[in-house]
């Protein structure tokens, strides 16, 4: 859960220049948006290309190349960065902070910022245990520094001791850590949530299906792991990555769904029904591929399916309900009759014809409206930030944010 992170990796010379490269590739996985300074030394190991290619992003290594006239690029970078990353870090580099130099782009970037900065230091096992180098980390930590220590293992000097870069993946986890919320509101709920469209069969080779991507449903399943919930995801036909930490339910029709639901209802203290369900399904489900004849025009018998929401709203006990309700006309108008017709707590409207965002897209534009009267619209912002708004905001209102602190 990196997005809308922004890291700055500053990558000094050594041997685990390489290591850094990963270190970039994972956090861009990971969703932040990672920009990268070199200085001279690591250019000697690995090519700015490379970090280009794995960040997505120019990369930085000459403080008078100036790529933006609009702007300092040190002091740019500097601002930008939510966190920055020094890594690996050479004795040199923790040399030169540790007494204010700054003489390259990494240094005069380091001296200008007021993010936080990590340093991850990587060199011969000696090196490491020099006075002066323990002195200067010393230093930099009580200036406020924070480091990530290099393990232990073999070295590329050919020695064996403290001295290797931590590994990429370890450090991505101590970033997300970094960055999980202090307060945790849905800490010890149970959130069960339906995404994507269903699928209702025809014949074997055939089905009616919607637009739905997914991805709305998705970003609330993330976003309630994210505030602490243990997160039931109950998934029609997507092609999206399961999320990692949430139990994922696949299925296929409106039924399926609908039995799913059922199973995880009772302990549920959320349900949120982002799901783009099939209102009709096939009558009649043929076991042979149904062939074409000349002349007449085809008729598809049609039945309802289970409005799930409803039928929950009917069993409501103690769980709160979110309803989702995509519309085309009279947006609010609808979305406040679905509110009071399913019985829910709260409904999040929006209208998917909005060029700003609707199925398929990266972005939402959505009102919130709950039972007591809340009418909240969001300007749209992409779906994985506007889930976590919705879901503290509910969270909020709810009052489930006393006292859940990590
Ligand atoms: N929903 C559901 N089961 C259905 C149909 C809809 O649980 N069979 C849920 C959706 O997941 C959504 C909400 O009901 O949270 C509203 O869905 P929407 O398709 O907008 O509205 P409908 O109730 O189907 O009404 P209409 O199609 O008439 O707009």
């Amino acid at each position: 859960m990196l997005h809308d992170k922004k890291i700055l990796v500053c990558v000094t010379g050594g041997i685990a220049v390489y290591k850094a490269v990963a270190l970039v590739s994972k956090l861009s996985q990971a969703g932040a948006d990672v920009k990268v300074i070199m200085t001279e030394s690591a250019k000697e190991f690995v090519t700015p290309l490379t970090f280009q290619a794995m960040s997505r992003n120019d990369v930085f290594f000459d403080t008078f190349d100036e790529k933006d006239s609009k702007v300092i690029a040190h002091i740019d970078l500097a601002d930008w960065a939510n966190l920055i990353i020094v890594a690996p870090a050479t004795a040199n580099v923790l040399g030169k902070v540790a007494n204010g130099i700054a003489d390259n782009m990494v240094t005069t970037t380091l001296l200008a910022t007021t993010a936080e900065v990590w340093f991850a230091p990587a060199m011969n096992v000696d090196m490491y245990k020099n006075k002066a180098v323990m002195r200067n980390i010393d230093a930099l930590s009580n200036d406020g520094y924070r480091f990530i220590e290099p393990s232990e293992g073999f070295l590329a000097c050919g020695y064996v001791g403290k001295g290797r870069l931590e590994e990429p993946e370890r450090i991505v986890e101590i970033v997300q850590e970094h960055f999980m919320p202090k307060h945790l509101p849905l800490k010890g709920k149970k959130v069960v949530i339906t995404a994507g469209p269903t699928r209702e069969r025809i014949d074997p080779v055939r089905y009616v299906s919607n637009f739905s991507s997914g991805k709305m449903g998705y970003s609330m399943a993330k976003a309630a792991a994210h505030l602490g919930a243990d997160t039931v995801l109950v998934s029609g036909p997507v092609s999206l990555e399961k999320p990692s930490g949430i139990k994922v339910i696949d299925v296929e029709s409106a039924a399926d769904m609908f039995e799913a639901v059922k199973n995880e209802y009772d302990d549920a203290a959320i349900v949120i029904k982002s799901a783009a369900v099939a209102d009709y399904r096939p009558s009649e489900i043929h076991s042979q591929k149904i062939k074409k004849t000349d002349g007449d025009d085809s008729v598809l018998k049609m039945s309802r399916t289970t409005d799930i929401l409803q039928t929950l709203g009917e069993w409501k006990k103690e769980q709160i309900l979110i309803g989702f309700a995509a519309e085309t006309e009279n947006v609010l108008e609808n979305g406040k009759g679905k509110l009071e017709r399913k019985n829910l707590d709260y409904i999040i409207v929006n209208d998917v014809t909005d060029p700003g965002g609707g199925f398929g897209s990266d972005t939402n534009v959505v009102t919130l409206l709950s039972k007591d009267g809340l009418q909240q619209s969001y300007e749209s912002m992409p779906k994985e930030e506007l889930a976590n708004v919705l879901l503290e905001v509910i969270a909020r209102e709810e009052g489930f944010d006393a006292g859940n602190d990590r």
